[in-house]
């Protein structure tokens, strides 16, 4: 790589995650990282191999079939997550660990209870387990924001001494403005002996919504290495955008003269497939992938733009992928069409019942809504994502008429059997919950519900969300469907099977 090149690390499958209910399946998971090769990115962090069994087996998934990217793992510098890091990504072409270790004083007194001295050890120690397994090895000081400037230098020293390559400075709170947050990359690429032998990485969160803003001034510092998620995903106020991160740089080279291998017609086909799998819609005026991005609305913009496109346009809408969208298949397509199809989009499914079981799911799709889109196919398929349905929508009736209290009549099947109920509600939607909690008993809280459309028309699939608590977890249900109630059942229904599944897994950074 050269200074020229910035090199782009995506998180979505690991701090993304993180965001509540945002928790993927191994098959979506996947899903996600053949895009994000597709995409260009030149580091895939897939996970936190010691969280689970399940996250171990999606990382090693990953590492199986992804050859562009660098498969990562992250692991706090402790060795059991170490060695389970470097068995998750072995099977991978190009591997990295990412050790991490908190240094500033309120986390290494309060979180760790650890002195500095301790720290600074058990930091070398882990970068030198890491190297057992692969030499790329990225170290990161957690809480780097609030850390002494003196401890991290030696940190930092030590570490590079110990073997890592790439050394990762986070703004794990959110705390910086950006240019402090440029000085203090600048002073440790300064100050840090050998500075000039690894790669220097931005790690920012949106808590003051500054994390690009915070990116790009390290960036200009001599980072070059961005940490970033697709659609900002992530805990709290989200992570630094990679849209926004890798537009900025483009679209500024004068600024930046920096070149990344994002291919960015991918752009938009990405954010997409993230906001579809794990339930966190787009903002309409986000920029970059937000529906209004592009949009003029003004009359006097609608005229600049028709009259001359720069007059109001910095960047071309199909440069990062809008109006990609492809109609590819309708009602009289095939079953080979369709499973070519999905090879296309990346989607692999197991077996031949899969694939018998999604084209029916087509074919009744096709039957309401002549074309088919891409991204109706993504919705399709991310139905269906917890493997072992234990409820599953059979039938759904809702009656609403004006001056009528709407009513819905359910039927649930549970582990095959069929059971029905039927409740008065505030709306139609609120009457089919009511009537699936008078058959499930759940007792889950209602954290959100959201409706959007997967493609524009009044015929499109509405995909919904909703968030479900329960004793401290929190998970997100998806839906889609052409009638929006049946898609909030569905949704509801598949929020209420996530918190059946039950998945304990550990918090990397709690
Ligand atoms: O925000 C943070 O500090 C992190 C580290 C694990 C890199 O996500
Ligand atoms: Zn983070």
């Amino acid at each position: 790589m050269t200074q020229n090149h910035l090199i782009i690390f995506d998180t979505t499958l690991r701090d993304g995650e993180q965001s509540p209910g945002a928790a993927m399946t191994k098959d979506e998971k996947l899903r996600i990282a053949r895009q994000l090769e597709k995409l260009g990115v030149n580091v895939i962090e897939a996970g936190f191999a010691a969280a689970s069994p399940g996250d171990f087996d999606a990382i090693r998934a990953i590492a199986e079939v992804i050859t562009e990217s660098t498969v990562c793992s992250l692991a706090r510098a402790n060795e059991n997550d170490i060695r389970r890091a470097g068995e998750a990504i072995s099977p991978a072409r190009k591997r990295r660990i990412h050790t991490f270790i908190a240094t500033s004083p309120i986390h290494m007194q309060n979180k760790l209870r650890m002195t500095p001295e301790q720290v600074l050890e058990r930091a070398v120690q882990a970068v030198k387990w890491a190297l057992e397994y692969t030499d790329d090895v990225e170290f990161s000081a957690e809480d780097a924001v609030r850390s002494d400037m003196d401890f991290l230098v030696q940190v930092f020293d030590a570490v590079i001494e110990a073997g890592a390559t790439t050394i990762n400075v986070p703004d794990t709170v959110g705390y910086s403005v950006p240019q402090q947050w440029g000085e203090r990359m600048a002073q440790l690429i300064a100050r840090v002996k050998n500075s000039d032998k690894v790669i220097w990485s931005t790690h920012c969160h949106n808590d003051l919504g500054m994390a690009v803003a915070n990116s790009l001034s390290a960036v200009l510092a001599g980072a070059r290495q961005v940490e970033c998620t697709i659609n900002g995903l992530g805990e709290r106020a989200g992570n630094a955008s990679l849209e926004e991160i890798v537009m900025a740089v483009r679209t500024r080279r004068d600024v930046f003269q920096l070149d990344t291998t994002i291919d960015a017609t991918q752009i938009v086909t990405t954010s997409k497939l993230v906001s579809t799998i794990t339930g966190y819609p787009v903002q309409p005026n986000k920029a970059i992938v937000g529906a209004n991005a592009f949009a003029h609305e003004s009359g006097i913009h609608q005229d600049g733009v028709l009259k001359h496109r720069e007059t109001y346009e910095i960047m071309r809408a199909e440069d990062v992928g809008w109006g990609a969208n492809k109609l590819t298949l309708g009602k009289l397509s095939g079953r080979n069409a369709f499973r070519t199809r999905l090879a296309e989009l990346g989607i692999a499914l197991d077996g031949e019942d899969a694939l018998n079981a999604a084209f029916a799911r087509f074919k009744e799709l096709a039957d309401k809504k002549s074309e088919i889109f891409d991204e109706d196919i993504q919705a399709l398929l991310s139905e269906n994502v917890v493997n072992e349905e234990h409820f599953k929508l059979a039938y759904l009736q809702v009656a609403s008429q004006t001056g009528e209290t709407p009513h819905a009549v359910v039927t649930v099947t549970e582990n095959g059997k069929e059971l029905r109920a039927e409740a008065d509600g505030g709306g139609p939607v609120d009457a089919a919950f009511k009537a699936i909690e008078k058959i499930v008993g759940s007792g889950a809280e209602l954290l959100l519900y959201s409706v959007n459309n997967i493609t524009s028309g009044t015929d499109a699939q509405g995909e919904v969300t909703v968030r479900l608590s329960r004793g401290g977890r929190i998970v997100n249900g998806q839906g889609a469907d052409t009638d929006i109630v049946i898609a909030s059942a569905k949704a509801y229904l598949n929020g209420l099977n996530k918190l059946h599944a039950n998945t304990e897994r550990a918090h990397p950074q709690v």
